[in-house]
């Protein structure tokens, strides 16, 4: 691997008395595009907002190529874009106002300005809309254009904060391309995210977030390794789910069962065993299954051996 470009340690950081992060450390090689994945509230957006200096955290160390954050703030903020999960756009100015506003607050004037914002809307695909109002774009152009703003002072370091939440299908396409091209360029990239499959498609390597902690971290191939077994997917008719699940629960080598109406999800840790065990289960008590896959390992599930519950709860 490259030599480090972020080195965090320890780092903590309580809001009153509720701890968000609890003791984070990780290293981010220079040109790496990093995935943060974790269920709502896990301390994502308060472990970015440390990263990019909006927040100080109560204790721990964050270096930027050598140089202590806390105390070299201004130079290394020019280094860093955070495209925040909140939208920072004015609704009634276009998309190029919008960018003329937030380039003028970092400090661009003139035709540097013209140029980056054109650069910028390149990058995110909005050229051609960029006149609009931005209260006439879809979700998916307000995160866009979101992005476009993070990236007008050409960082070196890219956070994005669940940059897809919300966003229809070509928008999410638009933003994976722009988010490779520009790591493809040589910018180091760090993605929170609450989908795994967006977590496995881009990121090389990836950090499991949970109450504050980070509980697993390695290439996404890795840590899906190091689940054995598989997880069964059944749906059962009307009435009986909930029956299926207890008594599945009870079965010696499945490690966890959740339930989405009437679908089971059940990891378990020896497919073959597990499935004859599960439809004598059905059949003993009645249960209809209307729909039965066995499903590979993938991020989710890694999540659900390492925590027993679901990303998305
Ligand atoms: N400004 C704040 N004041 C008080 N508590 C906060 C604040 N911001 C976050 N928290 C709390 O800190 C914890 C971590 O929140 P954070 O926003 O970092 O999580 P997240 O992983 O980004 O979640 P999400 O996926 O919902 O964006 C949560 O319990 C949250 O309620
Ligand atoms: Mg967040």
């Amino acid at each position: 691997m490259n030599e480090a470009l972020l080195v965090i340690r320890n780092l903590r950081k309580s809001y009153g008395t509720s701890p968000a992060v609890q003791g984070v450390s990780f290293s981010i090689a220079r040109g790496e595009m990093f995935g943060l994945l974790g269920p709502n509230g896990a301390g994502k957006s308060t472990t970015l907002s440390m990263l990019a200096g909006l927040i100080r955290p109560d204790s721990g160390q964050i270096l930027v190529d050598g140089l202590d954050l806390q105390g070299h703030l201004k130079a290394i903020k020019a280094r860093i874009g955070l495209v925040p999960q909140e939208l920072a756009l004015y609704p009634t100015l276009s998309a190029r106002d919008n960018l003329i506003f937030w380039g003028q607050i970092y400090g661009l004037r003139g035709k540097i300005l013209k140029q980056r914002i054109a650069q910028a809307l390149d990058v995110v695909s909005l050229s051609d809309r960029a006149d609009e109002a931005v209260n006439h774009y879809s979700g998916g152009m307000k995160r866009r254009i979101n992005m476009a703003i993070g990236l007008l002072h050409q960082p070196e370091i890219l956070f994005l904060d669940e940059p897809t939440v919300g966003v229809d299908p070509q928008s999410r396409n638009a933003i994976f391309e722009s988010v490779e091209a520009l790591n493809k360029a040589g910018m180091t990239v760090i993605y929170t995210t609450h989908y795994m499959e967006e977590a496995e498609r881009l990121c090389q390597r990836v950090a499991i977030m949970d109450h504050g902690q980070i509980i697993a971290l390695d290439t996404p191939a890795n840590l899906i390794r190091l689940v054995d077994g598989s997880m069964i997917r059944l749906s059962i008719a009307d009435g009986l789910v909930k029956d299926v699940r207890a008594r599945s629960e009870t079965l010696p080598r499945v490690k966890c069962v959740t339930q989405r109406d009437h679908q089971l999800d059940i990891q378990t840790a020896d497919t073959q065993q597990t499935l004859v065990e599960v439809l004598k289960i059905t059949q003993q008590i009645g249960a209809q299954v209307t729909a039965l896959q066995v499903l590979d390992n993938n991020l989710e599930t890694v999540f659900l051996n390492l925590t027993g519950k679901s990303l998305r709860d």
